[in-house]
């Protein structure tokens, strides 16, 4: 898969993996990362699919409505890579926490949702559920963020309110942030995810 790979300072840090948004590239959330944790390496990938040209992790029917055929295809595909990049580059597999938003925080949520190990936490920047009718792995000891917008037009609040249940039932650690937002992405919810991630990670 297209994507930037940088090793950061500190080979104790997780491995951030970037996740952008639909129309997004790879270059999106590099400022965030930073923000988030200057001295970890940074694994930034681009979607393979295009809608309209649109860089996007999988196809979609409509706003909302996804391609799960698709959307399995494209989970396993991107954990591929991310053993293999683990190989290329020498670092742990077992310490990838992603950040994603949107379209990218759907399909780090639907790493969750498959795989046990795939992610050890996971930033979910206004994310939706991203299938249903799926057992949930074990998930114990991923540390999950999700920040959602109250006045969002693509993720309505259940979905929100639904997907923690779907990852607190799993055993997962899940701490939701609200906002009076929208679905973009704000200041205060980057702010909120570093202060979840040095809690949960640089303790
Ligand atoms: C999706 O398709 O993953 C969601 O609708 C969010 C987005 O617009 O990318």
């Amino acid at each position: 898969m297209k994507h930037i790979y940088e090793a950061g300072s500190d080979p104790a840090a997780p491995v951030l993996l970037l996740l952008h948004g639909t129309g997004g590239t790879e270059r999106d959330l590099l400022g965030i990362a930073q923000y988030i944790d200057s001295s970890a390496s940074i694994l930034s990938v681009r979607g393979n699919v295009l809608e309209n040209g649109m860089p996007r992790f999988f196809r979609r029917i409509a706003e909302g409505v996804f391609d799960i055929e698709d959307l399995k295809f494209r989970t396993a595909e991107l954990n591929e890579f991310i053993d293999q990049a683990a190989e290329q580059y020498g670092f742990d597999r077992k310490r990838v926490v992603a950040i994603g938003y949107s379209n990218g925080a759907n399909i780090a949520a639907s790493l969750l949702f498959h795989y046990q190990d795939a992610l050890m936490g996971a930033s979910l920047h206004h994310p939706m559920v991203p299938l249903r009718d799926i057992a949930l792995p074990d998930l114990n000891s991923a540390q999950v963020f999700m920040a959602a917008g109250k006045n969002d037009p693509i993720c309505p609040p259940q979905e929100s309110e639904e997907l923690r249940e779907l990852l607190e039932g799993a055993g997962a650690s899940v701490e939701l942030l609200w906002e009076n937002s929208g679905h973009q992405l704000t200041r205060s919810e980057v702010e909120a995810a570093k202060k979840w991630y040095e809690a949960s990670f640089k303790q």
